[in-house]
């Protein structure tokens, strides 16, 4: 898809409809405004301002060092570049510790030219997702693998292996669609839960290593152009789609785009049984 043909801008309604017709949607990380243009002319159909930047561009091992100051930057790169894409933003670590806390962060966000943040956590995000929502701030909830909680799950390991906790895991994104969350990420989690969740939940389910079955599929952009940098370890739900590209990195944007519509990433290679 070309600059030129996409219609209208996508909006959380373009996303409902997409769940609702079966279609999926692809989604990526952005940081910068040329990036953020390139992608999102690409007919990628979301934008991502990830805390992941603190990985990928700043250099950190995690993303706990990344402050609200730095995704309000990136935030504002993005929506410079932006051509039509829906844009979600992290609250990054300890900028939601509290109801009030997440309101005035998330604030910050939208001001800057978000349409959506997105939050880590499960159920004890609830009163602040109800908050956010009634004031007009979509929210999505980041569940599964929550990178900003590194430190407590000891690892960047697959979560919801044990039945128990897979059924936890289902019952609080129940109860965040509930408070009002419009979109459920799911990070690294087996294909079953990944597929059980979407089924369960009305509003759209976005995966990264969550399997095939889920409504949107999420890569941060350096992984799906092979520069993963070489102190992380490029993890098995990443494909470089760079090598498939007939026109260099806005190819591998479009090639990743048609491969998620069409079904064909993730495969069975890229998930977790
Ligand atoms: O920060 C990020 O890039 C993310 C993705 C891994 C989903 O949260």
């Amino acid at each position: 898809m070309s600059s030129q043909s996409r219609k209208s801008p996508v909006s959380l309604g373009t996303l409902n409809r997409k769940k609702q017709r079966g279609e999926r949607f692809a989604a990526l990380t952005a940081y910068d405004a040329l990036f953020a243009e390139l992608i999102s002319s690409a007919g990628v159909d979301v934008l991502l301002v990830g805390d992941s930047l603190g990985m990928v561009l700043h250099g950190h091992d995690s993303t706990l060092p990344v402050t609200l100051d730095d995704m309000v930057y990136h935030m504002n790169c993005v929506r410079r570049g932006n051509n039509g894409a829906f844009i979600m933003a992290d609250l990054p670590f300890m900028s939601y510790a509290s109801e009030a806390q997440s309101l005035e962060s998330a604030a910050e966000l939208m001001r800057a030219g978000a349409h959506m943040v997105k939050l880590e956590g499960g159920a004890w995000l609830a009163e602040s997702t109800r908050l956010l929502t009634e004031r007009g701030i979509p929210v999505c909830a980041h569940m599964g693998l929550t990178p900003q909680s590194i430190n407590r799950i000891g690892g960047y390991r697959v979560q919801g292996r044990d039945p128990s906790q897979a059924q936890t895991m289902v019952d609080e994104a129940l109860i965040l669609q509930e408070s009002g969350a419009s979109i459920v990420l799911l990070e690294c989690v087996p294909v079953e839960l990944g597929k059980a969740i979407s089924q369960r939940l009305e509003v759209p389910v976005i995966g990264i290593g969550a399997g095939p079955h889920t409504d949107g599929q999420i890569m941060v952009m350096h992984d799906m152009l092979g520069l993963t940098p070489s102190s992380i370890r490029v993890p098995r739900f990443v494909k470089n789609f760079l090598p498939e590209s007939k026109d260099g990195i806005p190819g591998a944007f479009e090639a990743y785009a048609d491969a998620v519509r069409e079904g064909r990433f993730p495969g069975p290679e890229h998930s977790f049984a």
